[in-house]
């Protein structure tokens, strides 16, 4: 039988991950969700954010749908997030933004960069290191490419007229894409920010190191209305973890308004990975239907909750399946 495990986290991942793991039950009853407390709060009451059990259930699971963490304030328990990436082997995180002209996926690096974690802060300086490998270059690329040889094109993002570290990521990025006859072009990360928002149409499969691709999808975020539409799928050799671009927005959760569309679509995000294009399709219709209906939640301008957006979309889902 297909296991998922589905973790809330911490904040509005408390409110719009039972919205998504809702729709799945409708789509898939006959898939068993196990539920994991992981994150801030627990590790609050607990002392503990993740342990090695929570690892090895995980690990044991055909998926993870993930809500968010919120990061301790002070730095005072290791990122959750970055942990479970290490220990996973989640090294692509695959941002697709389709609406408002936009038609395009981020395809950012997730496990090297200025995110992996080689830090010194000392008295009066402060250092992270930003390490590009060939082997994880090499495999990100792949991973881009074989989304751009079922689409149009790809586009590596970079800073390769300041960075060496840059001039090798997209060295050995153009050389994977010769390899796979993928057609590719190249741009500045910043001039790429500019562009993608003036003529997002240009854009297909974007392939950006960590920290870029963070900033990128934000940026892309802004065709499709914000931070509270985008999903994400973070992939590696083995497991695969779906989760909204969003964090634990602190400054909206408790009141029942957040916006469940990317987490919705992260679960639908799901659905395809496993093998059910069907019920994925008919996910994202449910939340178009919605949507267009103009049923929506503060972040897009409308009055609905969390709750009323999420039981539309479960009635809207009802009468298709
Ligand atoms: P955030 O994404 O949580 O919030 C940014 C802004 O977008 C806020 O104004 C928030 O209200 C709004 N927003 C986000 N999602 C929304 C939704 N679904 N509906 C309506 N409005 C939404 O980013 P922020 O504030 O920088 O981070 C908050 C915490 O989340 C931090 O502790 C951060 O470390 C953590 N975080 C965790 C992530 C994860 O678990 N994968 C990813 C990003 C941040
Ligand atoms: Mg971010």
């Amino acid at each position: 039988m297909t296991r998922i495990a589905v973790v809330e986290g911490d904040g509005i991942g408390k409110e719009v991950i039972p919205v998504a793991a809702r729709a799945l039950s409708v789509l898939r009853p006959d898939w068993e969700q196990v539920r994991l407390e992981l994150g801030f709060e627990r590790w609050r009451r607990t002392g503990t954010a993740l342990d090695d059990r929570d690892l090895e259930l995980l690990r044991s699971v055909d998926a993870v749908l993930f809500g968010a963490v919120q990061s301790a304030p002070n730095g005072e328990y290791p990122s959750v997030v970055l942990a479970l990436r290490r220990a996973l082997g989640l090294f692509a995180n695959i941002r697709p933004i389709r609406g408002g002209g936009a038609d395009l996926v981020v395809v950012r690096e997730n496990s090297e960069g200025l995110y992996a974690g080689r830090e010194r802060v000392e008295a009066d300086r402060a250092c992270t290191e930003r390490v590009i490998t060939r082997t994880g270059t090499e495999r990100i690329a792949r991973t881009a490419c074989r989304l751009a040889a079922g689409r149009r094109h790809l586009t590596i993002g970079h800073k390769a007229n300041v960075l060496a570290a840059d001039r090798f990521f997209l060295e050995i990025a153009r050389g994977v894409a010769a390899g796979e006859g993928v057609a590719v072009d190249d741009a500045f990360i910043d001039a790429l920010c500019l562009d993608v928002l003036r003529r997002p149409e240009r854009y297909d499969v974007i392939l950006v190191e960590n920290m870029f691709g963070d900033i990128l999808s934000d940026v892309a975020a802004f065709h499709v209305g914000g931070l509270g539409l985008l999903p994400s799928a973070n992939l590696g050799d083995r497991y695969a973890l779906f989760e909204p671009v969003h964090g634990s927005a602190p400054d909206i959760a408790g009141r029942g308004i957040a916006n469940p569309t990317a987490a919705l679509l992260s679960a639908a995000m799901l659905l395809e990975h496993l093998g059910d294009p069907r019920a994925a399709h008919l996910l994202r219709s449910s939340v178009e239907t919605v949507l267009f209906r103009g049923e929506r939640t503060p972040d897009l301008g409308g009055t609905a909750t969390t709750m009323e957006f999420g039981d539309a979309v479960l009635v809207s889902l009802q009468k298709m399946v």
